[in-house]
């Protein structure tokens, strides 16, 4: 077919017009994607407020078998139907330590009556120094609720191993004193004994409560 060359301009106009308008078009879908996620460290207001956030499917925690500060035998079945919010830790250790344990006591009774549906736990990686008698007058310091939980050194490692919490002894000065190294992470474990969240050392009380009310109401 011949194409007379006015009709050619014509379909030339056409075609420019139809091109432009598809980029326009293109340039609003691109304008109102969302936008990509920047690092998550620094614009996650979750991560940069203490909650660290695992891949969908992370599989941490699990059974552990031990003693509380009465001295009775319990596991992870104790608490079953319960939220338990679990720190490793020790009750010689100079600083992390106590300021994690006061923030989820703060959290816990920041929730006021939905808290008592969370169940405070502190494992002792110091089993050595930490029998019942020395956790009973250290969990009371804190919460009137908090437990804490220690048992043989193999029961310790089992449970840790299971929160792939990290610890080690440190060196033992002349009168006999050391410090534990360790991991220090609070543990959110649903009524199903199945992880919820973790915070990080330095998490906020209020971010603490936060986060449990959330996973309460999931
Ligand atoms: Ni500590």
């Amino acid at each position: 077919m011949i194409v007379p060359p006015s009709s050619l301009r014509g379909l030339v106009i056409v075609a420019l017009a139809a091109v432009l308008a598809a980029l326009i078009v293109a340039g609003i879908v691109i304008a109102l994607q969302p936008q990509p996620a920047r690092p998550v460290a620094q614009s996650d207001p979750a991560q940069s407020s203490g909650i660290l956030r695992l891949p969908p499917g992370a599989e941490l925690g699990g059974a552990f078998h031990l003693v509380d500060q009465n001295g009775t035998a319990v596991t992870d079945a104790t608490y079953a139907g319960k939220f338990m919010l679990i720190y490793f830790g020790f009750t010689f250790c100079p600083d992390v330590c106590p300021t994690e344990l006061q923030a989820m006591a703060t959290a816990i009774d920041d929730l006021g009556s939905p808290g008592e549906m969370v169940q405070p736990i502190l494992i002792s990686i110091d089993p050595e120094r930490d029998r019942p008698e020395q956790l009973k007058q250290y969990v009371a310091s804190f919460h009137p609720r908090l437990v804490g939980l220690t048992g043989s050194g193999e029961e310790i490692a089992a449970a840790a191993k299971a929160y792939r919490v990290y610890y080690a002894k440190g060196p033992v000065d002349a009168d006999g004193n050391y410090v534990m190294d360790h991991t220090s992470f609070v543990y959110l474990m649903g009524p199903d004994g199945k992880l919820r969240s973790v915070f990080r050392a330095g998490a906020a009380p209020e971010v603490m409560a936060g986060e449990i009310e959330k996973q309460m109401l999931r």
